[in-house]
């Protein structure tokens, strides 16, 4: 069999709790047709649409995320929000470490590290996202930035629930609007780099673990990239927002790498 393919996308803090349920329905009725046993696609919007997202009919093709969680099940933990509490609302992807956490709030590896760990335990896929900033690109210094971040938020992890684990690789300068979108090949360098690291720290399972490419990723950059040796999917921000886009996309990339 093919290796599956991830189509995902992090609604961040855009659309209402009807918005996000209608697009959920558009998606969802649009890919419909495609076979879920080659593709994963999920979406992460907003914790306050999570409950209704459970309850809007007809999207059990796509995997409800959240954009975080705490490391533990429940404390003094004022602002957080718990696995116990995501599992409630039916949420079966995490999101661990987007940048926005780890420049804007100021969310270290170590934390990281704490949060994959609790949330592998707790039976979600975990998507930990990782990347450098451009002043570290420039230093030539990429590789190793990840491989720190890697190293940190993934030691001494039970190798039992790796078949949960998915890296989103998001260079921090190709981010959002202000972002310039990576060369192919460059993204498909640092992807190689990522299996490099992982394999060192999992060994041969360190393969099969889903690296995804993430930072303006658009209908013009999405075919090459996802050619890339090493990148197992996408991770899509404003390209995907629009339940008809997103469904173009998704199928025109299935063709790009089956044809
Ligand atoms: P973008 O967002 O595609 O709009 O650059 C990507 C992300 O933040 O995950």
């Amino acid at each position: 069999m093919n290796r599956k393919i991830f189509f995902g996308t992090n609604l961040k803090m855009y659309k209402d709790i009807q918005e996000t349920s209608e697009y959920l329905s558009a998606l969802s009725n649009l890919t419909k047709d495609i076979n879920r046993d080659e593709i994963e696609i999920f979406v992460i919007p907003s914790f306050t649409t999570l409950n209704s997202c459970k309850n809007a009919i007809g999207h059990q093709n796509i995997v409800l995320g959240a954009q975080n969680m705490a490391w533990e099940e429940e404390g003094q933990y004022t602002g957080e929000v718990s696995p116990k509490m995501l599992k409630e609302v039916g949420v079966k992807l995490v999101m661990i470490g987007h940048s926005e956490r780890r420049q804007i709030f100021k969310e270290t590896d170590e934390q990281e590290g704490k949060k994959v760990r609790k949330a592998l335990e707790s039976g979600f896929s975990t998507l930990l996202c990782i990347g450098e900033t451009l002043e570290q690109k420039n230093y030539g210094v990429s590789g190793e930035v990840l491989a720190i971040q890697l190293k940190t938020a993934l030691n001494n992890l039970d190798a039992t629930r790796l078949e949960q684990l998915r890296i989103a690789y998001e260079p921090i300068w190709s981010i959002g609007v202000n972002g310039i979108p990576a060369a192919p090949e460059y993204a498909g360098e640092m992807a190689g780099i990522i299996r490099e690291v992982l394999k060192d720290l999992f060994g041969e399972a360190g393969n099969d673990i889903p690296i995804l490419y993430g930072g303006s990723v658009n209908p013009d950059n999405a075919e090459i990239l996802i050619k890339q040796k090493n990148i197992d999917g996408l991770f899509v921000g404003r390209s995907a927002w629009q339940a008809e886009k997103f469904d173009k996309l998704i199928r025109a990339l299935i063709k790009a790498v089956r044809d």
